[in-house]
This record gives structure tokens, sequence and C-alpha cells, in this order.
């Protein structure tokens, strides 16, 4: 999958930060991808890069994991980012990109990809755990889209921080077959993949995926057939002395993209191409459920402090136990969205239209360094696409920022999950226009 590369990369394309400490303003103090803000965009953990923000707490908490079934009956299963409060007990999900294709319709968690005509091609959706992860054994229900070659689906764990991940993957020109790949550091070891029959079309019927994970080994399975166990001991690495086996907390998430029409060829001959589209073509993948049940090896919910966003108010609601049956009754709405008070829109705001928090200083106002241009003058950092040109500037990598350019080996085999370019509703396609955010002080790179 691409979430780390899409993330790095977008990092890369943007700006190369000024070394040193916090470039993030207490008004917007958490960093991502080159911008800072205080929405669950930026803020969110494993989203939020704590060593750039504004200081070491900036960043909202791990939340820790729970036990939980969420069969996406309730209105509340998952909100878009910019909706999302910080209470992951609120909302077991979240989509984080912009536009949020994710929807909940018959019970169903569906996964859009519509088509993307300014881009040539399908614009997918994410959708994540809002809880942390980290040892346990996840089961989800899902029907893919793999009915066209080219629409890639997936259902994995990730840590965006670390990079590690363990993966199921469908690919629109195999609707059989379920492909298991892991992840240590975000290394691309191209020779992990293993693909499996998924004993029917992955696209026309529900099917159950399962991965166990625990600190010394991975099992998938299908159905509650065994596929696959991996063992650390069999991940060791003599020239670094490491296990590159997966042991970073994370989150468990939903994906689709459109594989066809990726910039790299090796990732159109991976999933197919081209991605048929007309311009009224909708891709979908379905989540009936998803089964959540954390090991003893879990990181607990911070139990004195909790975790997202409220250190103190979330508390009381944390607990080892499952949450599956106390969703929020209807009389006890999710919070008042933060990200009412800072929109991420995907058009061009002007900075003069970003609502400040009424008692802090607005962006003109804001003491920012001398030599860092206001918000007003100069939104972006100059080798940032000018929110009129590219509302969302990382949102559709070029070919040159695809990591598999150059770092895959492009081989004459297929290509492993991660040779993918970042798909194009990665991460950094949620960024709002640079304009959005309190200018971050930046080096333009050489
Ligand atoms: C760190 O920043 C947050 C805002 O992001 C603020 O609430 C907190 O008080 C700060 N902590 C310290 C020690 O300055
Ligand atoms: C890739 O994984 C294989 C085992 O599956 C291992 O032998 C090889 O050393 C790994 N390569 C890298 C670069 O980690």
């Amino acid at each position: 999958m691409g979430w780390p590369t899409a993330l790095a990369v977008a990092a890369g394309a943007l700006a190369t930060m000024v070394s040193g400490t916090n470039t993030c303003s207490q008004w917007a103090p958490c960093y991502r991808e080159g911008y800072c803000d205080a929405s669950a965009m930026f803020c969110m953990w494993d989203l939020c890069d704590p060593s750039k923000s504004f200081n070491a707490t900036s960043c909202w908490k791990p939340e820790g994991c729970v036990n939980q079934a969420v069969s996406f009956d309730s209105v509340t299963d998952v909100v878009s980012i910019k909706k999302y409060s910080g209470n992951p007990n609120t909302n077991p999900f979240v989509s984080v990109f912009e536009p949020d294709n994710a929807k909940l319709a018959d019970g169903k968690l569906v996964l859009e990809m519509p088509y993307n005509s300014k881009n040539n091609r399908g614009f997918g959706s994410t959708v994540d755990s809002s809880h942390s992860f980290k040892y346990g054994t996840v089961t989800a229900r899902v029907k893919t889209a793999s009915i066209a070659k080219g629409v890639v689906s997936s259902f994995i764990f990730r840590s965006n921080l670390v990079g590690d991940e363990i993966d199921f993957e469908w690919v629109g020109k195999n609707p059989h077959e379920v492909q298991t790949n892991f992840f240590y550091h975000d290394i691309r070891n191209h020779t992990n993949k293993r693909s499996f029959d998924v004993g029917g079309d992955s696209s026309a019927a529900y099917h159950d995926y399962t991965f166990i994970w625990a600190p010394d080994s991975i099992t998938w399975l299908v159905d509650g057939k065994k596929l696959r166990t991996l063992y650390r001991k069999d991940t060791y690495d003599r020239s670094s002395g490491e296990y590159r086996f997966p042991a970073a907390e994370g989150r468990v998430g939903f994906s689709i993209w459109d594989g066809g029409n990726a910039p790299s060829e090796g990732t159109q001959n991976w999933a197919g191409s081209p991605t048929p589209w007309t311009k009224d073509t909708v891709y979908r993948m379905y989540v009936d459920s998803i089964n959540i049940q954390c090991s003893g090896d879990n990181p607990p919910p911070a139990s004195s402090t909790g975790g997202g966003k409220d250190l103190t108010s979330s508390a009381t609601s944390k607990s080892s136990t499952t949450i599956s049956e106390s969703r929020p009754s209807s009389s006890n709405p999710p919070a008042s969205p933060t990200a009412s008070s800072s929109p991420a829109p995907t058009n061009q705001p002007s900075s003069s239209n970003q609502p400040s928090p009424s008692n802090q200083p607005s962006a003109t106002d804001s003491p920012a360094p001398s030599n860092q241009p206001s918000a007003t003058d100069s939104p972006a950092p100059s080798n940032q696409p000018s929110a009129t040109d590219s509302p969302a500037p990382s949102n559709q990598p070029s070919p040159s920022n695809q990591p598999s350019a150059t770092d895959s080996p492009a081989p004459t085999n297929q290509p492993s999950a991660t040779d993918s370019p970042a798909p194009t509703n990665q991460p950094s396609s949620s960024l709002p226009p640079p304009n959005k955010c309190h200018v971050v002080k930046v080096t333009v790179a050489a």
C-alpha cells in the first residue's frame, strides 16, 4: 500500500522543513506534511508528526485498543475527518480524505471511487479505525471492488509514523485472488507477497478476512481457513541485525484506489490497466462488519489520560471491554465538529475566509517569524502549488513524485503492493490548500 510513501512523498515534494524544532504555532499546533493546523486532519495520532509540531504533546495521543465489533449500522460508525471530534468512542472509524467518498448504506460501509476528470483517474477513499491497534485479531467481512481491472481494494493494518503494515489486497484483474503482505519500516521488500485463491469471486460475495498479529507471528485467514503464517524469527535481517517484522502501533483500515491509472507502469501491470471509466462510473468496496480483538500484548487505552483529542473527557468511556454495544445514543450527538472552525475545502478559500478562533489571533495577526510569509501575503511556500492551481497540493502526486519511480527496481514480475505509487486517494490528498493553514516556516529545497 501507499500510505507511507504517500506521506513521505508529499512531505518531500512540498517543502523541506527547517531543521530543528517547532515549526507550528500554538494556534495551529499540529504538523502534517508541511502544514500546521489544529483540526483532526492534522492532529490525529499517526497523521501528526510530533517532532515538527508546536510542542511534544500537540499531536493527539494514541487512543489505545478496545475490543469492538462494528457493523456499520449506526450513522456514527464512520465520520469524515473534517467532522471528527477526536473522541474514538463516538466514531469508531474515520474517513480520512477530502473529498470524502466513504458512506454508510444498508448497514454496510461503502468505499466509493468515482471518476475525477480533472486528474483523469479515479479518486477513492480510505477509512481508518479511530482507535489505535497493536497485536490482536481482526476480522473484516468484505466484498471487494474487483469488478474491473485496475481497481484496488485493501484491508490493512498500518502505522504511518513507523511504516509497519499488514495487508490484504485485491486487484481488479484477479477477482478470485487475495494478496497478503507485510512491511517493516516502509522497507519495500518485493519478495514477501503471497497470493491465494479466495474460494470465489471476491467482488461477488462477502468473505471473512482475518489477520492474527502476535509479537512472534502473523497469520492470515479467509473464511476461517488459514492461508499463511509469517514468523518473526524468519524475518531476521543480518545486515541490520533487526527483525523486519511489524511491531508498531497503528490503525486498521480500508481503502479503494485506482491502480490502473497510476503513474507507474509497474503499478498498472500489477492492478491491471487501464481501469475502465465513463464519467458516471463509480466503483465500490463494501464492508459488512469488522471485529477487533485486542490481545494481551496490546497497549491498553491510556486509562488515566485517555487518548485522542481530549485527554480528560474521553477517559471515562475508555475501558478494556467492548464498546460495540455502547454506541452514542441519538440524544448524545457527536461533539460539535472541530473542523467547522477550520474548513478544509477542496476549492480555493482565501486565507481571509478561514475563520480564526475568536479568542485567537488571526493568521494575519499571528506573530510570524520575520522571515516567514504571512498567511495573507503568501500562503504557500514558493515550491508549492498555489491554491488556485491545485486545491489539494499533494492530491495527485506527479509521476516524478511517485515512490516507485525511483525506489522500485522495476521488476519484470509483478510488483508487490509497495511498488504501488501513492494511491491517488492517499493521505496527502486530504490536505487543504496551502493557504488553509497558518504557514509554516520552510526552506525551499535548492
Ligand atoms: C503544548 O501545546 C499544546 C497545544 O498544542 C498546549 O495545549 C500545551 O499547553 C502545550 N504544552 C506545553 C508544555 O507548553
Ligand atoms: C526480503 O525478505 C526476504 C525474506 O522474505 C529476505 O530474505 C530478504 O533479505 C529481505 N530483503 C530485505 C532488503 O529486507
